[in-house]
C-alpha cells in the first residue's frame, strides 16, 4: 500500500508535535511526504497536474495538520480548492480518485473531553470534520477513521513522543476500512468449517 502524506503546517519548524511525526513518516516504508506549505511557497499556488499524478500514485492519502479554529491551516484548502478539480475529482469523469482510501491525522490544543456534547468545544471530532468526510466522498475515496492527538495545549514531550507508534500504527493499518477487516475475517471462516459452525 502506498501512502501519501499531505502535511499542512504553517511552521513544521516551531511544531511540536507534527514535526515529530513528519519526521518519522518521513524514514516509513511506502510514504511520500509532501510539506505543503515548503512546496507552494507564499502564493499558495500548486501545479495541480503534478499535484493530481502524486495522488494518483498513491491508494491511501492523508491530510496531517493542527486543528485550526475547528479546521485545517489555509494552505490544506487552497490545496483543496486547486487541486480537487472539476473533472478530476468530482463531476462528469470526475472519479480518478475512486477507491482511494483517505484519512485525517491531526492535533488539536483542546482536550479530549472538551470535544462532546457539554464540553466546551461542545461537538465532537466526527462533527467539526464532516466537510473532509464529504469531499472525500463525493471524490468517490473511502473515509477511514481519523487518528486524533488531543491536548497540545498540555501536553508533554513524553506524551508526544508516546504518540509516535500509534500514530504509525494507525496510518499503515491495513484493516482501518472495516469492510476490508470484515472480508478477512469470512476469508478465515470460510477456511475453517470448525469455526464458522460456532460462529453461525
Ligand atoms: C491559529 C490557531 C488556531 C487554533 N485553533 C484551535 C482549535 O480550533 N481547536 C483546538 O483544539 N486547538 C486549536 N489550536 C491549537 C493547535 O491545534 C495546537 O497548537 C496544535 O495542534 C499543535 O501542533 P504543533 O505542535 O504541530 O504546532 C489553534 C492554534 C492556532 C495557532
Amino acid at each position: 500500500m502506498k501512502i501519501l502524506v499531505l502535511t499542512a503546517h504553517p511552521n513544521l519548524e516551531t511544531s511540536q508535535i507534527n514535526k515529530v511525526w513528519f519526521d518519522t513518516l518521513s524514514s516509513a516504508p511506502d510514504v511520500t511526504l509532501r510539506n505543503l506549505t515548503q512546496i507552494d511557497g507564499p502564493t499558495m499556488t500548486f501545479d495541480i497536474a503534478a499535484e493530481q499524478a502524486e495522488l494518483l500514485s498513491h491508494d491511501r492519502i492523508i491530510f496531517q495538520f493542527p486543528f485550526y479554529w475547528y479546521s485545517a491551516p489555509p494552505v490544506l484548502k487552497a490545496w483543496m480548492d486547486q487541486v480537487l478539480s472539476y473533472g478530476f475529482a468530482y463531476g462528469p469523469g470526475g472519479d480518478k480518485l475512486s477507491g482511494r482510501e483517505f484519512l485525517l491525522l491531526i492535533s488539536t490544543g483542546g482536550p479530549a473531553d472538551s470535544y462532546h456534547a457539554g464540553g466546551y468545544n461542545n461537538f465532537s471530532m466526527d462533527e467539526f470534520l464532516k466537510p473532509f468526510q464529504q469531499t472525500a466522498l463525493l471524490a468517490h475515496m473511502r473515509y477511514l477513521r481519523p487518528f486524533v492527538f488531543h491536548g497540545m495545549a498540555r501536553a508533554t514531550g513524553d506524551e508526544i513522543e508516546a504518540s509516535v507508534l500509534p500514530m504509525l500504527q494507525h496510518v499503515s493499518d491495513p484493516e482501518l476500512d472495516p469492510a476490508v477487516k470484515q472480508a478477512r475475517l469470512l476469508r478465515e471462516l470460510e477456511a475453517d468449517p470448525e469455526k464458522a459452525a460456532a460462529v453461525s
